[in-house]
């Protein structure tokens, strides 16, 4: 499964938020060892902070799931919502949040992983890892 692929299942993610008080719409992607992709992306609610980040939707989708596998990489790309319902991403990418970080760490530690993160933004992107986003991350292992 190609970069292209999970950047691809990134944006139409993004098409799919639940977003109508920020009007900022993310997706994120994450892909596994056995080669599947999951999404998510972000869910506001009524009551502001409750809201669920893109990231954090697609973790708990995954770890909802069969096992699929270390977490190879994770894509993410969002901006404002233009009137036609598109969203052309911003410059500099939409970062994972901080709380999103540590979603995400929890799955990469399960499956011994350091996945890269790409930001896809209108420009140019970012390409990093979750280990660079989050160094010295607390997860499960730091439990045993
Ligand atoms: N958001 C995400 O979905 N992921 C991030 O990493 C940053 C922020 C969402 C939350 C909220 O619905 C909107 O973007 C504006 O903050």
């Amino acid at each position: 499964m190609s970069d292209d692929a999970l950047i691809a299942a990134a944006r139409d993610a993004a098409s799919h938020a639940y977003a109508p008080y920020s009007k900022f719409y993310v997706g994120a992607a994450l892909r596994f060892s056995d080669g599947s992709i999951v999404t998510g992306s972000n869910v506001e609610n009524a009551s502001y902070g409750l809201t669920l980040c893109a990231e954090t939707v697609a973790v708990g989708k995954a770890l909802s799931e069969p096992w699929r596998g270390a977490l190879e990489a994770v894509a993410v790309f969002g901006g404002p919502v233009s009137d036609d319902g598109t969203v052309p991403g911003t410059d500099p990418p939409v970062t994972p949040c901080g709380r999103c970080r540590q979603m995400l760490n929890e799955l990469a530690q399960l499956g011994g992983s350091d996945p890269a993160v790409l930001c896809i933004g209108s420009g140019d992107s970012i390409e990093t890892s979750l280990s660079a986003l989050l160094p010295h991350a607390f997860g499960p292992a730091s439990l045993a």
